[in-house]
């Protein structure tokens, strides 16, 4: 197989790769030429106690096939000390793939305070943090790559999992609003919503499924979008399993109210048909496009 995308000049930093999709994807990126930071803290799948050698392993498997890398152990919570370690070994980062991950599964009812800080920690704060030391090469070389990993728990629900569905739908609110500020430098910014086979789903998928759901079938579109070849941003990927499609939000034309006269709520009842019927339905791709409707109704009615 031809393997025309390449990241022979780049630095990439993959968090959470000691193991699960992480790994995979450190695999595939050190394959296509990619030097490669494995960072893991080798943490519980619930986010308890910590092993280097976790990362460790995945670093001697790309080097047993002679690809670059090399091992942190820091949180991603420490960000900047990935980053500045990227950059002591290798010079540079180019792409960060904001991978690294945790579960407090609870309904809301159980949940508690340290179970909603920690998921929160890890998947916002360590992603943000990551990413925040990262920008300022990438916006200086006026070149990068950024992939958050959010989550089809975030995009529709999961019973149980309130604390890392707001993470992972924060991650997407992140993305959206980083791929405008990098666009001008060249910094593209997209989120994957993976389902994989890992120890964080083992016991929650059905077995004979488990092991069709491998991890390195989410990868090739990781590495895609971490590559110069794409020129896409802010987009939303759901993957797995062989399978990748686009997401996007999508908007009911609605039902206009003369502003002048204001509205009741009986008047919302009367046209909840309109309001909560997609037919037709609009695609707003930024902030400009969703306000336009609202727009047009203040001029239906003006003067
Ligand atoms: N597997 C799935 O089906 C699935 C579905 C949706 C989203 N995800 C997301 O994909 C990512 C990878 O998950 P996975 O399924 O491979 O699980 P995993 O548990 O195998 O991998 C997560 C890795 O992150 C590391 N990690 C945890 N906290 C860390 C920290 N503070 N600093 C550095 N590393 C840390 C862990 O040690 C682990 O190796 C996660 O963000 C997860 O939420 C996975």
């Amino acid at each position: 197989m031809s393997e025309s995308i390449r990241f022979d000049d780049k630095v990439v930093i993959v968090t959470g790769a000691g193991g699960g999709l992480g790994r995979a994807h450190a695999l595939l990126f050190a394959r296509h030429g990619a030097r490669v930071v494995v960072n893991d803290l080798g943490g519980s799948a619930h986010g308890e106690g910590a092993n280097a050698s976790a990362a460790d392993r995945v670093v001697a498997e790309i080097l047993e096939s002679g690809g670059q890398a090399i091992a942190n152990h820091d949180s991603v919570t420490e960000g900047d000390k990935i980053v500045q370690n990227a950059l002591d070994a290798f010079g540079r980062v180019d792409v960060v793939v904001n991978n690294a991950g945790i579960l407090r599964d609870k309904s809301f009812a159980k949940m508690e305070d340290a179970d909603w800080d920690l998921v929160y920690r890890v998947h916002v704060e360590g992603a943000y943090k990551v990413t925040h030391a990262a920008w300022p090469h990438l916006r200086e070389q006026n070149y990068g790559r950024v992939i958050f990993t959010s989550s089809t728990s975030g995009i529709y629900g999961n019973f149980g999992q309130s604390n890392y569905g707001m993470a992972k739908l924060g991650l997407y609110g992140l993305t959206r609003t980083l791929a405008l500020e990098g666009r001008k430098n060249n910094i593209l910014v997209n989120a994957i919503a993976p389902t994989g086979g890992t120890r964080m789903t083992e016991g929650l998928i059905p077995a004979s499924v488990f092991e069709l759901l491998k991890p390195e079938l989410v990868s090739p579109l990781v590495v895609y979008l971490g590559s110069e070849q794409c020129q896409d941003s802010a987009g939303l990927y759901e993957v797995g399993g062989g399978w990748v499609g686009k997401v996007r939000w999508e908007r009911s034309l609605g039902a206009g109210f003369d502003p002048r006269e204001g509205f009741s709520p009986e008047d919302v009842a009367a046209q909840w048909g309109a309001i909560a019927n997609f037919e037709g339905a609009a695609h707003p791709a930024d902030n400009v496009e969703a306000l336009k409707e609202m727009m047009a109704n203040l001029q239906r009615f003006a003067g």
